[in-house]
Formats: structure tokens, sequence, C-alpha cells
């Protein structure tokens, strides 16, 4: 059945971009999807799972960017708990309006979806415990340190992200047309630039002949 939905998926995106999406069972345990709207797996477009690492604590404030569909949300929103909250941003008016009704069938009352940028997050600084996001930063806006800026200055102080993103297996890699890193070390230099810490490779894998899928954390320094 997964991969009946990943078919579905993928011919929607190609339309968009010449790359395929990992097929869903490939990112997902049956046990993190279950009781979840089965229609939202035709919407997800994600290349890794930034929710699996991330142990979130109960109470903690999450933000998802470029939330799309919502599913990473849908899964954070269970770990947060009712003190808590997960807040998705994405650029698209009509996928904002599509996780609505999505969230509206689900039982989570600490979700919402909200209109807007990675490169100007409509959130005060210091105010998010946890930052996530998959596939959006270098898969689709050209300018990435902004958006490393803007993490950083939206999360607390010790505050965290974990972030899946592709980068091309090579310079020469044809996904140029919406990339503007094109390796693993410039995409690390973009986040220590920006001033984070402990960056770690969480996961790297190779789901496409033309690009990577990395999971990567880090930390905002105490200072
Ligand atoms: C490849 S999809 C990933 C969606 C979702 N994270 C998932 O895992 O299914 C990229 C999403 O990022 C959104 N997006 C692209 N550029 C954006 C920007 N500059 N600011 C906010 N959202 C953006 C798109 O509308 C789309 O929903």
């Amino acid at each position: 059945m997964y991969k009946f939905i990943n078919n579905v998926r993928n011919d929607q995106k190609t339309l968009e971009h010449s790359f395929s999406f990992p097929e869903i069972s490939n990112l997902y345990s049956k046990k993190e999807l279950e009781n979840f709207p089965r229609e939202i797996l035709l919407y997800v477009k994600g290349c890794g799972n930034p929710v699996k690492s991330s142990k979130i604590i109960k109470g903690e404030k999450i933000l998802d960017l470029g939330s799309g569909i919502g599913l990473d949300c849908l899964i954070a929103a269970k770990f947060t708990g009712k003190n808590g909250s997960v807040t998705g941003i994405d650029i698209s008016p009509e996928i904002i309006s599509k996780s609505q009704d999505i969230v509206k069938k689900t039982r989570f009352k600490n979700i919402i979806f909200k209109l807007g940028t990675i490169q100007n997050i409509n959130e005060p600084d210091a105010s998010i415990d946890l930052v996530i996001s998959n596939c959006v930063i270098n898969a689709g806006y050209k300018k990435i340190d902004r958006v490393f800026e803007e993490i950083f200055r939206v999360l607390k102080p010790k505050g965290r992200f974990i972030i899946s993103d592709i980068v091309p297996v090579n310079e020469k890699g044809n996904l140029s047309e919406f990339q503007t890193i094109k390796s693993i070390s410039s995409y690390i230099n973009s986040i220590k630039k920006t001033g984070f810490t402990s960056i770690e490779i969480l996961e790297e894998k190779k789901y496409h002949p033309q690009y990577i899928s990395l999971t990567i954390k880090a930390i905002k320094s105490y200072d």
C-alpha cells in the first residue's frame, strides 16, 4: 500500500521538480503513522524523519519549517502533549488550508499551521525549544545562511534543531535549479557560521542516485 501511495506522491512531485521522494515506509514506521487520516500520506514530501531523533520532552514548543501537509507536526504533537505546542509554517496557502482541514480530523488541539516563510520567521526571539524541518531548506530556498540565522534567533538558549534535507551527490548534481548548497561540508559550514554548536549528522542516506538525504542536529549555544 505504501508503494502505491508513494507513486501517487511522486507523480504529483514530478510536475514540480526532477526527483522522486523516498518511500514513506523507508522514513516512518507503521507505529508512527497509526491513527492519522490516511489521506495525509498522499501529500507527504519529506526526505527524512526529523522527529525520530528529537527526544521531545512534554511541554516543549516546536516549530516545523515548511511543514507541508503536517505529518511531522502530528508526530511531534504526540510527544509534546497538551501542555506543549507545534506550529507549522508554510509558504503555500493551499497546503496550509489542507493541513488545517486534516488536523481538525485528529484529536490534537496543540497544533497550528500558519502561512509564512522560513527566511522571515514570524515568531519572537528565543521562544522555541525545537525547530524541525523536512526537505525544505536546501530543497527549495536559495539563501540557506539566512534561514539558519532565523532558526538561531527563534530558538531559546540550549534549544536545538533537527533537520532533514538533501544535498546533491556531487557538485554537478542536476538538482541545481533549486539547490544552493552542493556538498555536505558546505551545508555544515553554513550551520557553524551561524553560531550553532554540537553539530551532528544523525543520518545520511542515499535514496536517490542524484542526492543524499541528511538528518542534522545542532544546539544553540548558551551565549
Ligand atoms: C518538499 S515539501 C516538504 C513538506 C513537508 N516538510 C513534508 O515533509 O512533507 C517543501 C514544503 O516547503 C514549503 N516551502 C518552500 N519554500 C518555502 C519558504 N521559503 N518558506 C516556507 N515554506 C516553504 C512548500 O510549500 C512545501 O510545502
